[in-house]
């Protein structure tokens, strides 16, 4: 496997080699225009895939591929080795929720967080800041949800933002800034004191004032569940849609991807609906994939690196998907093991236990090779995802302000 990369220098190489080797090539696959001669200051070479990461590969398509880590996995070791050098977007897993950043009022921990993200500076991935409001009561701070008043809340949610938002600006690329507004199972509003005391402008408040703090942050709207559960995709549609209408700063809708069977993805129809947000002006992502396998099932992987092809082919098949983000990085941990509807290990992410690549990396791999290969006469066009039959997987149901010094890395 390769080493960890040099820090910032690398990527700055390949993106070099990369902006010159895009010049010129037209209707090749997504990727291949770049990297008839690409080869990154690593030694990646496209012509031998093998000598490159997943990173190196997706960044000539051009793709963000990223993953999740909380402190305590950045610190020196297998995991921050195989982070750096794999991946180019980086979600603290837990440590930028507002339970994590304010559990009690006026209580800031950042610790988590800076670490998480001095990581990602050091190796040059973009931050996804995940997230500062998320609409469940579940994963709020009892101590907020449990406010009535709405100008009590307004004053809670505006010193969270302004001080999560002010600390981090320039150094999170973009932030969810709502996680999950809909119901986990359904179409309406999710549980959430934010609908219930704020009313319905409580989005639209959140992202402006998020704008107004880091206007060079990109501004996402995260959900669970909306390319399976019944009528949830046109709900989160009709939702950013109207945000939009209203002129708020929205620039990108992230579709979580946990799969908790390996039951094959209809590729086509994901793609559909990530055209009808592309087609609204907005970015999309596939955040939080991950894909259980069946701990019984010899051959799990087998089916599960179909799962993680299917995914990828769909984003990729979609001009404005921007970013496929795994949600962990290795076997050995996952919140899929803890949460005791499927039976575990679930072993759903790329490395194993040990850190070895499994066959889903491999098919990951493969296709992102594919797509950056250099032009032959057999190039295909790009690759389109194979109409599989639509097998929706059993998804679990997700003040004046501090002086706070801003984060510098
Ligand atoms: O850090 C504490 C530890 O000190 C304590 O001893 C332990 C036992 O109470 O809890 C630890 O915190 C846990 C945290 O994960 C870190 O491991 C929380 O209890 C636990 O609820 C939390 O679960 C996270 C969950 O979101 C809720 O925040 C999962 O790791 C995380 O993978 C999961 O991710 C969510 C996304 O943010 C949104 N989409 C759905 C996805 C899955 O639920």
């Amino acid at each position: 496997m390769l080493d960890r990369p040099e820090p910032m220098i690398r990527r700055v190489a390949l993106t070099a080699v990369l902006t010159v080797g895009l010049v010129g090539l037209l209707g090749a696959p997504r990727g291949a225009a770049s990297a008839a001669t690409a080869q990154a200051e690593g030694g990646c070479e496209v012509s031998r895939p093998a000598t490159c990461s997943l990173s190196e590969l997706a960044a000539l398509v051009p793709l963000r591929i990223g993953s999740t880590a909380e402190a305590e996995e950045v610190v020196d070791g297998p995991y921050a080795d195989t982070l750096a050098r794999e991946f180019s977007s980086l979600t603290p897993e837990n440590a930028l929720k507002w339970y994590s950043t304010q559990p009690n009022p006026g209580e800031w921990r950042f610790e988590a967080a800076d670490a998480v993200v001095g990581f990602a500076r050091e190796y040059g991935m973009q931050v996804r800041g995940h997230t500062l409001l998320w609409a469940q009561d579940t994963y709020t701070p009892t101590w907020v949800s449990s406010i009535d008043n709405a100008a009590e809340l307004n004053a809670a949610v505006e010193t969270q933002i302004r001080t999560v938002v002010g600390r981090y600006a320039g150094s999170v690329a973009r932030w969810d800034v709502v996680n999950e507004p809909l119901s986990t199972l359904g179409t309406g509003p999710s549980d959430s004191v934010f609908w219930s005391v704020l009313g319905p402008d409580w989005i639209a408040d959140a992202f402006r004032l998020a704008h107004e703090l880091d206007p060079t942050a990109e501004l996402w709207l995260n959900e669970i569940g909306s390319d399976w559960v019944p009528g949830k995709h046109q709900a989160l549609l009709d939702l950013v849609s109207g945000l939009i209408d209203q002129g708020v700063p929205i620039h990108g809708v992230g579709i979580q991807g946990h799969r908790l069977n390996s039951q094959p993805v209809d590729g086509v129809a994901l793609a559909a609906q990530m055209r009808e947000f592309t087609d609204l002006g907005l970015s999309v992502a596939i955040t939080e994939l991950d894909v259980a396998t069946d701990p019984s099932d010899p051959d799990g992987f087998t089916a599960q690196a179909g799962v993680y092809r299917s995914m990828f082919e769909a984003c990729l098949a979609v001009a404005g998907c921007e970013e496929v983000t795994m949600w962990g990085l290795t076997d050995a941990s996952t919140w899929l093991d803890s949460i005791g509807i499927v039976p575990a290990p679930t072993r759903p992410l790329l490395f194993d236990e040990q850190f070895m690549a499994k066959p889903a990396y491999w098919a990951v791999h493969g296709l992102l090779a594919q797509q950056v290969a250099p032009p032959t006469s057999s190039t295909t066009s790009t690759p389109q995802p194979a109409p599989n039959p639509p097998a929706p997987p059993t998804l679990m149901p997700a003040a004046p302000v501090p002086a706070v010094p801003r984060f510098t890395g």
